[in-house]
């Protein structure tokens, strides 16, 4: 588990809110869920034989010796509340929940054991046109980032479940005489999980699938209508993708339709985001069937990946300013002007918000209080001497650029600051 520390964390706060706007552009609507759940719920609705359920959960005794698990993904947690609250029969939901989960993984770059998601559901729709426009919203985001010549979209289908109980017997059939050619991992799945051997990453074992029976073959038609619809979508809307047969998932809860959009720009954990339909798991859990499907998209590596396409940028006054810790930075001459330093501090941040501002502290010559103006990023030092107190001025000099000092009122100040704004976040936005 990892530490966020404040450069990153300003990336993180930046890529998050953006995302979170393109949740809120197709009125998804937030729902906050807790980190602990009883473990039967994901052991049910992430399935026993998962790698999640198997190897991966945190699980802990409460005092009265309840059985809890710190949520690894936020799928089941959400389809739980939203049926308690009895906000799922005869009606639809569109909602969305950020925050941590938790898997007890092989930590690497981009696979952490406490990680971000952002996820999405809706509930109660049946059609193809939703899972479309959860793909959409996806599309979004990277597009929101300007990452999107770096990622791809993966998509399949599941086929409902008599379609998986068919062809994980038909399988099985036909893996079990060649059981020792099968890596190991492989063939403990053979037992408990079949279909997911097709996610194998071992050549010899991909290589022994090639003659394997083909899930696509055994899709039933309603499915595969499904199916036909959602890339009739995806091409009227000039979505690219691949179509993988070989894309699984690893929770079983899924039907139909699954997608994945992956980048190749950050190494082995290239999976963005993850979802696709999952029209059981709310009858599984002890509800009445409700038509579902979601993703959820992994924020720890949309942020490496953010951060491996752009070049950290300086845009100054913009909240793509990641170097800088502030913006402004109010240079106290004397303490006896401290007061007056802070009624000006007041001043710009109602003018300017979003404007960081950060006033001097603990005294010291104006050189060394221009030191630490210079580290802290600031693109202006504000600087607020007698003299300046007495015309009820203050001087500013912008710290990255040859100008000279100049002598202003806080509130011309805030008037040029702003135009500067309105033009470097016409940068930031590429317009
Ligand atoms: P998932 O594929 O297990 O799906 O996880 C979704 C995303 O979370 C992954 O694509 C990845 O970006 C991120 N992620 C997973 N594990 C880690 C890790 N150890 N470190 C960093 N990032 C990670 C689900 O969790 C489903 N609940 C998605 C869903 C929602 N399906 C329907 N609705």
């Amino acid at each position: 588990m990892r530490d966020v520390l404040p450069e990153q964390a300003r990336q993180w706060h930046y890529v998050e809110n953006r995302l979170l706007k393109i949740l809120l552009g197709y009125a998804y609507e937030e729902i906050h869920l807790p980190l602990l759940e009883v473990t039967e719920l994901f052991s049910r609705g992430v399935g026993e034989a998962t790698d999640i359920v198997e190897k991966e959960m945190y699980n802990l005794a409460s005092r009265d010796g309840e059985s809890l698990t710190l949520r690894p993904e936020g799928t089941a947690g959400c389809v739980r509340a939203l049926q308690q609250h009895g906000l799922l029969f005869n009606q639809t939901q569109r909602v969305f929940y950020a925050g941590p989960m938790f898997r007890y993984e092989r930590p690497q770059k981009g696979r952490y054991r406490q990680f971000y998601q952002i996820g999405a559901e809706a509930f109660g729709f049946t059609g193809p046109d939703v899972d479309v426009e959860l793909i959409l919203m996806s599309r979004d985001f990277w597009r929101a980032l300007g990452v999107e010549d770096h990622v791809k979209l993966e998509i399949n289908t599941l086929g409902s479940g008599a379609t998986r109980a068919a062809y994980r017997e038909a399988l099985v059939d036909y893996l079990t005489p060649l059981k020792n050619e099968l890596d190991e991992a492989s063939l403990r799945r053979l037992d408990n999980n079949p279909i997911r051997i097709l996610d194998s990453k071992v050549p010899a074992t991909q290589a022994l699938l090639n003659d394997a029976p083909k899930l696509p073959d055994f899709i039933d038609a309603e499915s595969k209508a499904h199916y036909g619809e959602l890339i009739g979508l995806l091409d009227e809307f000039e979505v690219p993708y691949r179509e993988n047969p070989g894309l699984v998932r690893g929770l079983d809860y899924y039907t139909h339709t699954v997608f994945e959009w992956i980048t190749t720009s950050l190494g082995a954990q290239g999976t963005l985001c993850g979802g696709g339909r999952y029209n059981g798991l709310v009858e599984l859990l002890g509800g009445r069937p409700t038509p579902a499907a979601g993703f959820s998209l992994g924020l720890d590596r949309v942020v490496l990946l953010y951060g491996a396409v752009h070049v950290p940028q300086r845009l100054e006054g913009t909240e793509c300013d990641f170097a800088a810790a502030a913006d402004v930075y109010i240079c106290v001459m004397t303490p006896a002007l401290m007061v007056w330093a802070m009624r000006v501090a007041d001043q710009l941040r109602l003018g300017l918000p979003g404007l960081r501002i950060r006033i001097h502290a603990g005294g010291g010559k104006l050189k060394s209080q221009l030191k630490r103006a210079d580290a802290s990023g600031a693109f202006l030092a504000v600087l607020v001497g007698e003299q300046e107190r007495s015309k009820s001025q203050v001087s500013v000099k912008f710290l990255r650029e040859e100008t000279l000092q100049q002598l202003l009122s806080p509130e011309a100040l805030i008037e040029l600051l702003k135009n500067r704004a309105i033009a470097t976040t016409a940068v930031a936005d590429g317009t």
